[in-house]
């Protein structure tokens, strides 16, 4: 089974308690989402493996610790994953972005795929997926299998709010991915919205609706 980890960063948690609150801007949402974006990467950067690199300081020669060349792609799943992106960007600013397009079909609330655009060498890259919300599973599984239909294989999910349902749709589906979420909220209502959540990501950040 492939691990979950709720990162409990207090950070992490305080801006989440602001992101949720209703009255929240759209100002405020993007900003919040991008800063937690920002602060969940370092977590899930944490096991990047380091080499030996030889530099020389101002002072002398010495041996310092680099990234070992491990080429990353961070990979949104339209459209409320891309507001994760900057967030990321800014510790990791090497990384190549693509992008999965997914709509949520109102009736059968299942994902239909519009759009996939990766890296050429999107196999050989260390990949964070990611989307505010791990509701369903649906689009977060859909999202794996096209990767994994490109060769990828080395892939985190990153969310901000998971429902339990959603995790283990997930972990069934594709037991080799690392999960990582901000929160591990209650359930999922009828509509299929995480409760208790904070309502309709992408809306929220795109201030449509
Ligand atoms: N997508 C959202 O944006 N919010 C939810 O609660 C569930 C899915």
């Amino acid at each position: 089974m492939s691990k979950f980890q709720v990162v409990e960063h207090p950070l992490i948690q305080h801006k989440l308690s602001i992101l949720r609150r209703k009255e929240a801007s759209t100002k405020e949402f993007r900003e919040l989402v991008d800063e937690i974006g920002m602060l969940m990467a370092y977590e899930v950067s944490r096991d990047l493996p380091l080499e030996d690199v030889e530099i020389e300081t101002p002072v002398q020669k010495t041996t310092v610790k680099q990234i070992a060349g491990k080429k990353l792609a961070i990979v949104p799943i339209l459209r409320a994953g891309i507001g994760m992106v900057d967030g990321i960007l800014k510790l990791i600013p090497a990384a190549r972005v693509g992008h999965i397009g997914m709509y949520r079909d109102e009736e059968t609330l299942k994902p239909v795929e519009y759009l996939v655009k990766l890296p050429t060498d999107i196999a050989e890259r260390q990949i964070f997926l990611v989307d505010p919300m791990l509701a369903t599973g649906g689009s977060a599984i859909l999202a794996v299998d096209s990767l994994k239909k490109r060769q990828a294989t080395n892939i985190k999910f990153v969310c901000l709010v998971a429902a339990p349902e959603g995790v283990k749709a997930l972990q069934e589906a594709h037991p080799d991915i690392e999960i990582y979420a901000a929160a591990l909220d209650e359930k999922l209502n009828e509509h299929g919205y995480i409760v208790p959540g904070l309502g309709d990501a992408g809306d929220r950040l795109f201030g449509t609706k």
